[in-house]
């Protein structure tokens, strides 16, 4: 650009990028759970440099059921003010109808993610967003302490339930008084339909709605590994895991107060950096099974959508674009162990180095099992919401595992009556 253009340009009050394209301002709105947020930072001061563009995050409770509910809220009302969201991955089907199509954009990039990935924001061959990074939990266990009583992982859940008792009864007698067996998410929120659905599923006992939309909660074994579940609270869990989500469990885990945690993959490089207790003690193995089951991870996952009501919408897609990257995935990766959608990544000698779960997740992701958010379309928030409270329920005490699933059942039939049949 000549001297002239530039000062006429900036006369005018609009900024160029190094292209020759408008400057934009941009707003990313997304959750804050460990260290996303910085690192989301650090890459956007990255894509500022590289862009001209500049992008401001709008930040979000950690709970993704929070985030849900305040993104259809704006999105209903057509926000002008957010133009890229993160979203999880069961979120496609519901908010489909505000965000752009982002498949013709990204058609040199789709072949380089895993194809399920993408599918799952697929909604009638609209893309409706593009991933960032997926997710498939770990069971994490102190080495340290099953090396002092002599004990393997758990391949069970009765395994981790006896080991677990153990080892908080021996440690608490030894004067670890904090000690808990184990914790995971059991508050009312999504969460804890991932736990459930993890629960259920390694137990034979069905995916709560098939991907046919056909309704199976209500069988034996799943209220068989709900009732196991409830046996844990207040034995080798503490009470409080009825409300804790993915941060309260990190909480006590990586203060040194858990044997056993069941976590996404976040928690690894924070439970190995500097200021954590358990640093150098712990490792991670996929989550146990039922007895005559297989263990069963609940594919979790979040990706970026552009908003339809977006006034930057060039912008924004080239902001997806970058954090989606195979360069920026990587660096995720190393940073904060979220694993990448690409899956010539977990073959990375730099991200096997600096966090080992990366590549021994490869087959977890591979196998991991969704939660029914495409055949429930646009109820699956009202269907996790019920089997999240029976599920919650029946953890706190209020009804058994059998007859909250045949509550939960007849729920089901009346949405899906309703809406998805
Ligand atoms: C993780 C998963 C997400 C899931 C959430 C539940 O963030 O990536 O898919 O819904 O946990 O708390």
């Amino acid at each position: 650009m000549t001297l002239r253009k530039m000062t006429v340009a900036l006369a005018a009050g609009v900024l160029l990028c190094a292209g020759g394209a408008r400057a934009e301002e941009l707003a990313l709105v997304a959750g804050s759970i460990g260290k996303d947020i910085s690192e989301l930072r650090m890459q956007l001061d990255a894509f500022e440099k590289e862009s001209g563009h500049t992008v401001k995050i709008v930040e979000m409770p950690a709970s993704t059921t929070d985030q849900f509910g305040q993104y259809r809220l704006w999105l209903s009302a057509g926000n002008e003010d957010v133009d890229v969201y993160r979203t999880d991955v069961i979120w496609a089907p519901q908010l489909a109808a505000s965000f752009v199509d982002l498949a013709e954009a990204m058609k040199d990039e789709i072949p380089k993610h895993n194809p399920s990935i993408i599918q799952s924001q697929m909604v009638d061959d609209k893309l409706v967003a593009f991933p960032m990074y997926t997710d498939a939990p770990a069971l994490y266990y102190r080495s340290d302490l099953l090396e002092k009583y002599g004990k393997e992982p758990p391949k069970t859940w009765s395994e981790l339930t006896e080991i677990a008792q153990e080892i908080q009864d021996k440690e608490r007698e030894a004067g670890n008084t904090q000690m808990n067996g184990f914790v995971f998410q059991g508050a009312p929120y999504e969460g804890l339909t991932c736990d459930g659905l993890e629960w259920v599923a390694s137990n034979g006992g069905g995916q709560i709605v098939e991907p046919d939309g056909e309704i199976t909660i209500n069988n034996e074994k799943a209220a068989a590994a709900i009732e196991m579940a409830k046996g844990w609270v207040g034995t080798i869990a503490p009470q409080g895991v009825l409300s804790y989500k993915e941060e309260e469990a990190r909480g006590v885990w990586q203060t040194g107060n858990a044997v056993f945690m069941r976590n996404w993959p976040y928690a690894y490089a924070l439970s190995a950096g500097e200021d954590s207790a358990v640093k150098g003690k712990f490792d991670v193995v996929p989550l146990p099974a039922g007895e005559g089951g297989k263990s069963a991870a609940c594919l979790g996952g979040w990706n970026l959508a552009v908003s339809k009501y977006s006034q930057h919408q060039d912008a924004a897609i080239a902001l997806v674009k970058f954090l989606g990257s195979e360069a920026a995935q990587k660096e995720r990766a190393i940073n904060s162990s979220r694993l990448p959608t690409i899956p010539t990544l977990y073959d990375d000698p730099e991200i096997a180095e600096a966090q080992p779960i990366v590549a021994e997740w490869g087959e977890v992701v591979e196998n991991a099992v969704p939660r029914p958010s495409a055949p429930t379309q646009r109820q699956y928030n009202e269907v996790s919401k019920e089997f999240w409270t029976a599920v919650n329920e029946t953890l706190s005490g209020r009804g058994t595992a059998a007859d909250n699933l045949d509550q939960l059942e007849k729920r089901l039939r009346r949405l899906k009556r309703s809406a998805w049949e």
